[in-house]
Order: C-alpha cells, then sequence, then structure tokens
C-alpha cells in the first residue's frame, strides 16, 4: 500500500470512530460524490429547515396570515438571538437577531464610538474582512470629527503577533475591531488577551464572529468583550442571507445607543408614539421589521449547532484541519502549493488555505471538472472549509486526491484567468 492509501485507511477509521458522524443525515445531500469545501462561506441545508420553511408558509403566512405576528414572528429576533447567546457564551438577553453583519458593524461601532467622543481612533487589521473595513471608513466619513483608522499589518500574512497589537492601542484609541477568525488565512485571535490589553488603553472592543460562531467555542461573558456581531450562513448553516445577530454586554446597554432608529427598536413600537423612546432592552438595536421567512429558516441551523455541542465540533474540526495539513505537508506542498493557514491548531479556525500562483484555474478545475468545491480568495487562496457537522474525513482525502489530479494532467491551463463575478 502507498502512502496515500494508507491516509485513505486512516480517514476511513476515523470517520468510522466520529461519535458526530449522523449529524451528516440531517443534511440535503443530493449528489454524494461531490464534495463540499465551502461550508465556511454558505452552509449545507439542513433538512428540518425545509419542513420548517413549509409549514411557515403554509401554516403561518398562509393560514394565520397577520396574526401570526402575534403567534410566533414578533418576537422570533430575541427568542433565536437567547440561541445563538448560548453558542457565544452570553446571556439570551445580550443577543439579537436581526439585518445584515454589515449593518450590525455599524450600529455596533458607531453606538462604541459615541461612547468614547474624546478619542477618535479606531484600530481594526488587515486581516479584516473589507465590507468591516469599508463600513469603519463609511463611520469616520459621517462623524466629520477626525476619525482615523489605523490598521495593523502582519509580518507573513497569515498569523498575527498578538503582543505586537498593544503598539497600535493608545489613549486616542475609541474602538479595536478584529475577526476573531480571519477570512483568508483562518487565523484564530486570542480574544480574551486582545479584549485585556485594548481595555487596558481605555478602548473598546467590538469582535467579528462571523468565521467563528459555530465552529470555535466564545465565551464574551468571561472573555469581557464589549460589543460583537456575526453572520449566520456559514456554520451556522442559516441559508443564503439569513439575518446576522449582534451582541452587546449587559451593562452597556444603557449606555449605548443605536445610530438608527427604528420602530422596532422603541420600547412600544405599537404606540405609534411620535417620539421614539429606546427600548431599554437589547432590542434598541433592531431597525424595522424583520425578514421573517430567512429568520426562521436561519433557526434549525443554530439548533443543530447547539445539539451536536460546539466543544465536540471544535475537537473534531482540529482533528480535521490536522489531518489536511498532514496531507498537504505530503501531496501537496511538493506540486508547488504553499500553506495558507497557521499549522498550530490552537491558531486556526475551521477553514485550510492552500495557495499556488495558479490558485484562481486550479480553483476553477476543482469545481468545473473534479466537483470538489472550495473558494478563491485573492491573490491566490484556495480556501477549503472544513464544516464538523457534515464533512467527514474521507471528504478531505478525496479532494487531496482530485487536487493531485488537476495538478497531474495540468487541466487548469485551458482555463482563463479572468475572475467570474463570484469567486
Ligand atoms: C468576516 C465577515 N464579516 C462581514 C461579512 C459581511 O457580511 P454581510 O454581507 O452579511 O453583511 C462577511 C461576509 O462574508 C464576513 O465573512
Amino acid at each position: 500500500m502507498t502512502d496515500f492509501d494508507d491516509q485513505r485507511t486512516l480517514a476511513e477509521k476515523l470517520d468510522a470512530a466520529d461519535p458526530l458522524a449522523g449529524f451528516r443525515g440531517q443534511f440535503v445531500i443530493d449528489d454524494p460524490s461531490l464534495i463540499y469545501m465551502d461550508g465556511n462561506s454558505l452552509g449545507r441545508l439542513p433538512t428540518r429547515t425545509k419542513n420548517v420553511l413549509a409549514n411557515v408558509v403554509d401554516r403561518q403566512w398562509g393560514n394565520r396570515l397577520i396574526q401570526s405576528w402575534q403567534d410566533a414572528w414578533f418576537d422570533a429576533p430575541q427568542r433565536v438571538g437567547a440561541k445563538i447567546a448560548a453558542l457565544v457564551g452570553a446571556s439570551p438577553d445580550e443577543v439579537i437577531v436581526s439585518d445584515s453583519t454589515s449593518i450590525n458593524l455599524f450600529k455596533t461601532a458607531m453606538a462604541a464610538l459615541a461612547m468614547k467622543p474624546e478619542r477618535n481612533k479606531i484600530v481594526t487589521d488587515e486581516f479584516n474582512f473589507p465590507s468591516d473595513i469599508y463600513i469603519l471608513q463609511g463611520c469616520c466619513d459621517l462623524l466629520k470629527d477626525g476619525h482615523q483608522i489605523e490598521l495593523i499589518r502582519s509580518k507573513d500574512s497569515i498569523e498575527m503577533d498578538t503582543e505586537s497589537i498593544s503598539l497600535y492601542l493608545d489613549d486616542n484609541t475609541a474602538l479595536l475591531t478584529l475577526s476573531q477568525v480571519v477570512f483568508k488565512s483562518g487565523y484564530l485571535y486570542d480574544v480574551r488577551r486582545i479584549t485585556e490589553m485594548a481595555h487596558a488603553k481605555g478602548a473598546l472592543v467590538l469582535w467579528d464572529l462571523s468565521h467563528s460562531v459555530g465552529s470555535v467555542p466564545i465565551h464574551l461573558n468571561d472573555w469581557g468583550v464589549d460589543f460583537a456581531i456575526g453572520c449566520t450562513y456559514k456554520y451556522l448553516n442559516g441559508g443564503p442571507g439569513a439575518p446576522a445577530f449582534l451582541y452587546v454586554r449587559r451593562d452597556l446597554l444603557d449606555r449605548v445607543q443605536s445610530p438608527i432608529w427604528g420602530w422596532f427598536g422603541d420600547a412600544n413600537p405599537f404606540s405609534f408614539s411620535l417620539d421614539y423612546t429606546p427600548s431599554d432592552q437589547i432590542n434598541r438595536f433592531l431597525v424595522g421589521t424583520p425578514g421573517v421567512l430567512s429568520l426562521l429558516a436561519m433557526e434549525p441551523g443554530v439548533d443543530l449547532i447547539l445539539e451536536a455541542g460546539i466543544d465536540r465540533l471544535r475537537e473534531k474540526s482540529v482533528q480535521q484541519t490536522s489531518y489536511l495539513i498532514d496531507l498537504f505537508d505530503t501531496f501537496l506542498a511538493p506540486l508547488g502549493f504553499t500553506l495558507g493557514t497557521p499549522k498550530q491548531p490552537e491558531h486556526r479556525g475551521s477553514h485550510v488555505s492552500i495557495r499556488h500562483p495558479e490558485g484562481y484555474r486550479i480553483a476553477r478545475v476543482m469545481i468545473e471538472e473534479q466537483k470538489v468545491i472550495p473558494d478563491f480568495r485573492e491573490p491566490d487562496n484556495i480556501r477549503l472549509g472544513i464544516a464538523p457537522m457534515y464533512t467527514r474525513f474521507i471528504d478531505l482525502w478525496v479532494a487531496v486526491d482530485r487536487i493531485r489530479r488537476v495538478m497531474q494532467d495540468r487541466r487548469f491551463l485551458q482555463y482563463s484567468s479572468e475572475r467570474q463575478m463570484v469567486t
């Protein structure tokens, strides 16, 4: 048996011993030969979601009509928010579902900046999701108060030296905002340590949990985090464009305001008072009528993660990223790939980036001809996302096998480097 065959046997053994293996059956898998490695971008469809949606459409909307607002819809942002709170180490009344991640970043960043009127520096890093940086740039533009963004730079475009972050924090820093798991390299920040460092300088912290919620244990209360936001369509399997969530620490709530005053954030929306009175609950960060269908369609994905248990998911994810990196070292590195993800498991989330100067065209062949779906992030990162709810070890072996084939027959040379709209 060759080394590579040995690795296949190992994958089969690991799958047979996997205590979470049964959860794969909870997802729609129409084509078992398709290796889906993009659950870090859009999670798979839980089977239950189809039933929930059918019920919401047929019974709640179709039959109960507007009465469903009272029955089940009006309090859904808090009810589902309380479930997400359990995943991020917060109290049920500290998390609410609303809007998109980008809008929640705007609301919480503006709220935080208003709490520190005497300071005007925002610190973030070059690893942050560009939309987050655009939103922050927009906040500075809107405030017209000399606010400036300082970008923390990394030495190697993969990891960040935690202690060096203190060099960027000073008495003028109002807000430090970072993604707990960064979208390209998958680097995982030490939230507790960095939050402490920011607080020691009197700054507030806002964490983007989009790439960590549902894949990494999160303890917002224990870590003393002020604000957090995140999306639900990646590891939470909430569906395309599913609404996002936001967290505000309970003791800050009566001192912060949303910059967008909408009727759903009012203490009593149905009083139809002509003056806004913010709710004294986390609801003050709501704006307008939520998209009920996508909100309720997202709930089964959250339930499944809670049932599987985040510690078990993390354990499997670490095992799987380690297995994939071992395969990478032996079988892909010699083909001209470099690893774009930290080697130490405690420094990475649940995706592995592999880099190659022809990364874009290689990803295209994987998708078009090899039935392996990763995604591509400029300039050369092929992201292989592992969602331990449904990714098997054998999927990782098959993905590497198919990547080797792509490199052998050099089929990627037949493809254009011109980028598609969505990569
Ligand atoms: C880390 C991170 N932050 C923010 C966003 C933007 O989210 P949305 O488009 O839902 O506003 C994304 C989208 O993928 C993301 O990955």
